[in-house]
């Protein structure tokens, strides 16, 4: 799968966001080493801290199947710039996934990659627990 394709499935995740308070929707899809997708999208709550966002949500849904190792996580938002991942997401990352390729969208469609270390260098990591 190329990666115009797995920014398809981010943009196709976003429909089934919830995101009742904010409006605001994100869809992502995250491809493991064996080409499967994982989408995820963002569920608000009434305790506005509960939220997840998509790129969590797509994470935690592969990582609960049993997945462990993945090649890229696309991402898309109604943004007229490439979308931006939050901090949290960005230790997610960085900690579930590793040094893989995330793919920003744009609202028209357009994306860059990113490496996560770019998205969060000097990264709090697990072996710093040791
Ligand atoms: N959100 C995501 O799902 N991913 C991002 O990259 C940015 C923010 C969600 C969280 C919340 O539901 C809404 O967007 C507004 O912050």
């Amino acid at each position: 799968m190329d990666y115009k394709e797995l920014a398809e499935s981010a943009i196709k995740a976003k429909r089934n966001a919830l995101p009742t308070y904010s409006k605001f929707f994100v869809g992502a899809a995250l491809l493991t080493n064996e080409n499967k997708v994982y989408s995820g999208c963002n569920i608000e709550s009434s305790s506005y801290s509960l939220t997840i966002c998509a790129e969590r949500n797509a994470i935690f849904k592969a990582i609960s199947e049993g997945e462990r190792k993945f090649k890229a996580l696309a991402v898309a938002g109604d943004t007229e710039d490439f979308i931006s991942p939050c901090g949290a997401c960005r230790q997610v990352i960085s900690d579930l996934c590793g040094e893989i390729d995330v793919i920003l969208i744009k609202r028209n469609g357009d994306y860059v990659v990113k490496k996560t270390s770019e998205l969060l260098p000097f990264a709090f990591r697990d072996k710093d627990l040791e």
